[in-house]
């Protein structure tokens, strides 16, 4: 799937995913500063009703969401991991392994040969910007 998604559209992509997650559920999100991860990450919560707010994990490597019926979301910012036994210390395989919980993983490219451990379980979101068109992405979906 590869399509330009403005903000509103991002519901569809949400639905998807949540589709899909009930397979895969460590979602890589790949792009740029600024390319969309965490307002996607945003829009996946609000669409399952999570309680706490949303915002951007930048300064904290993970933050925690949860809905009504224990359901779980991790949501990871590996931007300024240094090392595997940084990952270890937050917690990051006891969540990936966790059941009755989503993780999406903002710069999982840092870890990659960690997160290819778990490929059976992975999706890749792939978002860009669009050359003169601040108001939409081009999102490319690789499951
Ligand atoms: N599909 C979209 N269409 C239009 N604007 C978008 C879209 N997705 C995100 N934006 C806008 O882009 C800005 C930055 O988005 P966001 O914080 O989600 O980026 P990010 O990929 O998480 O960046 P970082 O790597 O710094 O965490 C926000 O102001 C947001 O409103
Ligand atoms: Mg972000």
């Amino acid at each position: 799937m590869n399509k330009i998604f403005d903000l509103i559209e991002l519901k569809e992509l949400a639905e998807e995913v949540k589709k899909i997650s009930k397979k895969k559920n460590i979602i890589l999100l790949f792009g740029d500063l600024g390319a969309g991860k965490t307002t996607f990450v945003r829009e996946y919560c609000q669409s399952i009703n999570i309680v706490n707010q949303v915002s951007s994990p930048s300064f904290l490597i993970l933050n925690t969401y949860y809905s009504k019926n224990n359901f779980q979301v991790n949501h990871f910012d590996l931007y300024r991991v240094k090392d595997i036994f940084e990952l270890e210390t937050i917690g990051f395989y006891e969540c990936l392994n966790q059941s009755n919980s989503i993780n999406f993983i903002e710069w999982p490219e840092k870890f990659i040969s960690e997160l290819n451990k778990f490929e059976d379980r992975t999706l890749s979101i792939y978002f860009k910007f669009i050359e003169d068109n601040i108001n939409q992405r081009e999102i490319k979906l690789e499951v």
